[in-house]
């Protein structure tokens, strides 16, 4: 069956063709950061006019580099939640107009459901089951995963995500938006050992996490005498150490409590190679694997979306007669695909 997904969450507008028996055939995404940067902050109301100029041609590029004919597409799935409701609703407008018009069904997808498969999209995608750590602007999950829509919910943030946390603390310092990258960036030339900040939430039992300490610690580390933007680079680094140490230890914790050796990392903050390079000394440790999506399909992308979508249409999931969009859904809500 050959899928056309479409992700319109937030501040990406991305489409991408996947194909039960052939895989990726192709994507194509239009990132909106310049559009908000003046901004420092996605603007809902910009995000969702920009992805409504955006899909038609985004569509049509990817049809032309794909070579497929738009009456070949046999599905539509669209990123029905969570996220931004008027973003969201425009990739729900659009996928499911044009499904109608082709004949062909659709069906909504979790966003979070799609970052989570995204490593299966890669040449050696993991097995069933796994842990999945979610770490995006805005979730931080840790999740059992036995298949695909059985999740069952180990840990999350009770304040902060991470990415939200990386992004506060980059417009602390005066970084742009999104800030997690440009901070992992600064990091990179800092030097380690001058400053510490908390592991949070890690001398006690449980799975859950708190990043809007770090936050804190960072106002009052810049804020304190003596500090100057020289420094800023060394704070980036020990904000970025523990947060990436904070995430190792629960990451840890959830193998051995659940006896499951096969580690899963998605979401934006995926891309994060110090936290790449962490978890993936933390699994030689642990006799475990961890797998991750490609850098490109760490952040938001259609073809995690075009996947989930796939497999839940290929199973025979149909939208209802209802249109709408899901700004706020918990993963762990979901079931595994059916009629
Ligand atoms: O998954 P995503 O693209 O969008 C959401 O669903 O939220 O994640 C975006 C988040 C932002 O907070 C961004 O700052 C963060 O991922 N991010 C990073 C890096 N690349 C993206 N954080 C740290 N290091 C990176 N290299
Ligand atoms: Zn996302």
């Amino acid at each position: 069956m050959l899928v056309l997904g479409i992700e319109t969450s937030c501040d990406e507008t991305g489409v991408a063709l996947y194909d039960s028996e052939r895989g990726l055939l192709g994507h194509a995404l239009h990132s909106q950061v310049a559009l908000h940067a003046e901004y420092g902050g996605v603007v809902p109301e910009l995000a969702s006019r920009d992805h409504i100029r955006k899909l038609g041609p985004l569509l049509e590029d990817l049809l032309g580099k794909t070579a497929v004919d738009r009456a070949d597409i046999q599905g539509v799935a669209y990123t029905k939640g969570p996220g931004l409701v008027g973003a969201l609703l425009v990739g729900a407008a659009f996928g499911r107009s044009l499904a109608w018009a082709l004949g062909v069904p659709s069906t909504g997808v979790h966003h979070m459901e799609g970052h989570l498969l995204a490593p299966m999209l890669e040449e050696h995608p993991p097995e069933f089951p796994f842990i999945a750590l979610l770490v995006s602007g805005g979730h931080t999950l840790l999740v059992e995963v036995q298949g695909v829509g059985e999740y069952r919910l180990l840990g999350q943030s009770l304040d902060d995500a991470v990415g939200e946390a990386f992004d506060k603390t980059a417009k602390l310092m005066g970084l742009g938006y999104p800030g997690g990258p440009a901070l992992a960036k600064l990091a990179e030339s800092g030097q380690g050992g001058r400053f510490r900040f908390p592991r949070p939430m890690t001398d006690r039992p449980g799975l859950d996490f708190s990043f809007s300490g770090l936050k804190t610690y960072a106002l009052n580390t810049l804020n304190s005498p003596d500090i100057s933007p020289a420094d800023h680079a060394d704070i980036a680094l020990a904000f970025q150490e523990a947060v990436v140490e904070t995430l190792a230890i629960k990451c840890r914790r959830a193998l051995r409590q659940t006896g499951i050796a096969r580690l899963v990392v998605a979401g934006g903050v995926g891309a994060n190679q110090a936290l790449r390079d962490r978890l993936r000394a933390l699994a030689a440790q642990e006799n475990a694997s961890v797998s991750y999506p490609r850098l490109e399909f760490c952040t938001d992308n259609g073809a995690m979306i075009a996947y989930a979508g796939c497999l839940r249409l290929n199973a025979g999931q149909r939208d209802d007669a209802s249109f709408g969009a899901t700004p706020r859904w918990e993963l762990q809500g979901l079931t595994a695909p059916q009629r």
